[in-house]
């Protein structure tokens, strides 16, 4: 049986041994998918002694997505502009090579599980951690009328502005910017609400029937989410949709089969309730 694993650490709240499973069944491949704790200062030794014992792929979570992308002999060009790999595989010169599929996995879930539009659309997006950073040159490429990125420190968010200024209309703001703005789609990228925590937003952020999309997800809506449906979203969405679609890409790119996720989107939301 082949074998496969997410790494992180933490990782035992990790749901990728759930989902992969789940399309393992559904595409009849027999694999082995577990989670794995990778000491924080030994990615790389770890990620080796993996592969060199025959793992097949790995999916890496935080805190080692820059260590991944260190740690890949060859990187695709959605990983480089990412800035981060999550996904690990094998050829058959024994060369690992490294992936993104969080952009992809976001976009997915917008457009073909929600049928959501980003094209010629104002997109504002909050935060500049890693995770923007993995989503935003799919988002990009949907050609948003225009891509606004806030945040905290707007330091941050006009580097990752420039950085993606070849992609189309992209800049950055504060949140006391953001007073007298409107946008049609909100996607919030801080890591604020791991701490029940919100970003200060204005209360007429929101263009009428404009969706928000909060990257995280819990079994209650997020603050961003009830924030969201307080002030007039028209639709509210959060990160589960992304985490299985970019599961997805992954076990494509180790299976070359495509799963179907809305299954295992519902299978994930009722074994979080
Ligand atoms: P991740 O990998 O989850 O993106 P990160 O790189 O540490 O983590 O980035 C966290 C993001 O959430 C940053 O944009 C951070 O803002 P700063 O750059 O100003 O630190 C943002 N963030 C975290 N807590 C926040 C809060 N309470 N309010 C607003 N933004 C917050």
């Amino acid at each position: 049986m082949e074998r496969y694993a997410v790494v992180g650490n933490p990782v035992g709240h990790s749901k990728s041994p759930q989902i992969h499973a789940a399309f393992a069944r559904q595409t009849g491949q027999s694999i082995s998918y577990e989670a794995l704790l990778a000491p924080l200062e030994g990615f790389a030794d770890y990620a080796r002694d993996f592969f060199n014992s025959g793992g097949k792929g790995l999916n890496v979570t935080v805190p080692f997505k820059l260590d991944a992308f260190q740690f890949a002999d060859q990187c695709s060009a959605r990983s480089r502009n990412a800035g981060a790999v999550n996904t690990l595989s094998i050829d058959q010169n024994n060369k690992i090579l490294g992936d993104n599929t969080d952009g992809v996995g976001l976009v997915r879930d917008i457009l073909s599980n929600h049928q959501g539009i980003i094209r010629n659309r104002r997109v504002l997006v909050l935060g500049a951690g890693g995770a923007v950073r993995g989503v935003l040159e799919m988002l990009m490429r949907e050609q948003p009328a225009q891509l606004t990125i806030a945040n905290r420190t707007v330091a941050k968010a006009e580097q990752l502005a420039a950085s993606f200024t070849d992609c189309g209309p992209v800049s950055a703001t504060s949140f006391a910017e953001l007073e007298g703005e409107r946008y049609d789609f909100v996607i919030n990228g801080t890591s604020a609400s791991l701490q029940g925590d919100l970003p200060p937003l204005p209360s007429s952020l929101l263009a009428p029937g404009a969706w928000s999309y909060d990257l995280m997800y819990a079994r209650a809506d997020t603050p961003f989410t009830s924030w969201a449906k307080a002030h007039g979203a028209g639709k509210t969405l959060d990160g589960l949709g992304m985490l299985v679609e970019q599961a997805a890409e992954s076990f494509f790119i180790w299976r070359q089969i495509r799963p179907e996720t809305l299954p295992v989107i519902q299978l994930i939301r009722e074994q979080l309730q």
